[in-house]
């Protein structure tokens, strides 16, 4: 069925990764007063970047967090329209446990978002060519910000490492296809494992998810928006739809102990008489992310990197490498997109289908300068495909002094990672299940106790990595930490009717004429 996408009301994000953009900085805001939440969304709504027509030398979005939405006046009859997840938050009852947030991961320890740190009602998220432009949007958007009186919990910087993360992996590769949008970049042939056009319900509210259903959404009786601001419930119920167009926002900063990584993959992968061995040392790394530091995956090229192969995506795993010789089982991506690996029926198009329920549209921004990568580097050089290599060089070798240096850089600037961003439909059965589900599961895929080898959560089960292989399987024990979580919050980003019809709701709820309950 042809899927025609509002763009117009769409923000910007859901369709663009902002590539043509690469400096960004993430504000988090706290209103105390509602007046205040109501002067800056004033401020923004026109400065907000639709999915439409894309050309200028920045981009503006904005989402709120349920206390956000509260502020602006809207009452807990139409919150409770939302998911419970997002009403609850990531770090509610019960909520840190199924997403691996302990020990050092644990909220307690957060530098934002935690429950001792300032309550999280909204974040800005800024796009710029250059690093001029961004500057002067920042400097323009907290003095709007300072001017309404509103605090800023973080500013969160990001830092552009080519088309690198801070391990020195090229990132960003395979993203889905959304029906209704052009083609992204990455995107394997359509009706290939990788090129698989995802249902748009998927990532926007208000249209057909993989089930051909609507997703859960906020619908207001028509009552509550007496000018007809908001587009009407497309399943015909006659209510407001206040979630159509808009999307869930998952945000996390995922600090990367990047030296850590690197001297972890040299000492497990010394030569038995004591020396490195530097090729081992790359292929154990490219083994637990499923990809070669240039991002050709494993599975078409499983002995040695090939930089040609760098955005390769047309690849599934249950035909080509069912045992996880080539890519193990528990890898990075294999983990995040089983593609075709999933039952009941593996290696077919069923098995494809159950995947789709499941994807992420994947927006993150690395931040920190990282070992190996000083704060002069531009983002060309940084990104280059021997940037591994560097990495691996600068931390390892003792007598360079690099990593204890570039540590020490990082811990003044907060450290080096990434600024997890994904957009979903569904915070449960998209962002959550992965996390848990696949992510942290010790026995994803018949294994025993592995998480994820790049960025699970250690546990008693779930220190172990295993790399099947002839004639015998390898497991690496006692697997450190590599990623923990130092902030985060769930979002809701608006379409831009709805940022409108919350923009005129009165500052407070019990004034605001609302019928009854939010209906859904
Ligand atoms: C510091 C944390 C992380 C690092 C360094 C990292 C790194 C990478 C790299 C290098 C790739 C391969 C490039 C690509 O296919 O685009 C990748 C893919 C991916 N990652 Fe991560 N990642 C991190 C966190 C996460 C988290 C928290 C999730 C989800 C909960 C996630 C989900 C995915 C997905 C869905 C893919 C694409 C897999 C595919 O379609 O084949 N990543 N990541």
């Amino acid at each position: 069925m042809a899927i025609k996408l509002d763009l117009d009301d769409i923000q910007g994000l859901i369709a663009r990764g902002y590539r043509g953009l690469p400096y960004a900085r993430f504000t988090i805001v706290s209103a105390q007063d509602p007046a205040a939440a109501h002067a800056l969304l004033s401020w923004l709504l026109p400065r907000v970047t639709p999915a439409g027509r894309f050309d200028g030398d920045s981009a503006l979005h904005v989402a709120y967090t349920p206390a956000g939405l509260r502020r602006l006046g809207l009452p807990d009859s139409a919150l409770d329209g939302f998911s419970p997840q997002f009403r609850s938050g990531m770090t509610g009852p019960n909520r840190s446990r199924f997403l691996g947030d302990a020990g050092e991961s644990d909220p307690s320890c957060w530098a934002w978002g935690g429950p001792q740190e300032p309550p999280v009602d909204g974040l800005i998220l800024l796009y710029a060519r250059s690093p001029e432009v961004l500057a002067s949007r920042q400097a323009e958007l907290a003095r709007q910000i300072d001017a309404a009186g509103i605090a800023q919990v973080t500013v969160l910087d990001t830092r552009e490492l080519g088309n690198n993360e801070p391990f020195g992996f090229h990132d960003g590769i395979s993203q889905p296809v959304i029906q209704g949008l052009p083609k992204t970049r990455g995107a394997a042939p359509a009706g290939t494992p990788g090129g698989r056009v995802v249902p748009a319900g998927e990532f926007v509210l208000g249209y057909p998810n993989v089930y051909g259903q609507l997703t859960d959404r906020p619908l207001l009786p028509a009552a509550d928006d007496p000018r007809s601001l908001l587009p009407r419930d497309p399943a015909g119920s006659g209510a407001a739809d206040l979630g159509r167009n808009g999307c869930y926002l998952v945000m996390r900063q995922l600090e990367q102990d990047v030296e850590g990584f690197w001297r972890y993959a040299g000492e497990a992968t010394r030569r038995p008489d004591g020396s490195e061995d530097p090729g081992a040392r790359t292929a154990l790394a490219a083994k637990m992310v499923g990809r070669w530091p240039s991002g050709a995956p494993l599975v078409e090229t499983p002995d040695r990197d090939n930089p040609r192969l760098g955005d390769d995506n047309d690849f599934g795993y249950y035909r080509t490498d069912p045992l996880g010789l080539a890519c193990p089982l528990g890898a990075h991506i294999r983990r995040m997109n089983p593609r075709d690996s999933l039952d009941p029926q593996p290696g077919t198009g069923a098995s494809l289908a159950v995947n789709d329920g499941h994807r992420l549209l994947r927006r993150g921004r690395s931040y920190g300068a990282g070992p190996g990568a000083p704060a002069a580097t531009g983002p060309a050089e940084a990104g280059n495909n021997d940037h591994a290599e560097r990495l691996a060089r600068a931390d390892v070798a003792p007598e360079s002094g690099g990593g204890r240096e570039a540590r020490g850089r990082e811990e003044q600037s907060g450290g080096t990672g990434l600024h997890f961003i994904c957009l979903v439909a569904s915070l449960i059965r998209q962002f959550e299940f992965v996390q848990h589900t696949w992510l942290n599961n010790p026995t994803f895929h018949g294994l025993y106790d592995d998480s994820d080898p790049l960025i699970g959560s250690r546990h008693p089960r779930g220190a172990t990595f295993t790399v099947p292989g002839h004639p015998v399987r390898r497991r690496y024990r006692d697997l450190p930490q590599f990623v923990r979580t130092r902030g985060g919050a769930y979002f809701f980003l608006p379409g831009i009717a709805a940022l409108r019809y919350l923009d005129q709701l009165p500052a407070d709820a019990r004034s605001a004429p609302f019928s009854s309950s939010a209906t859904r």
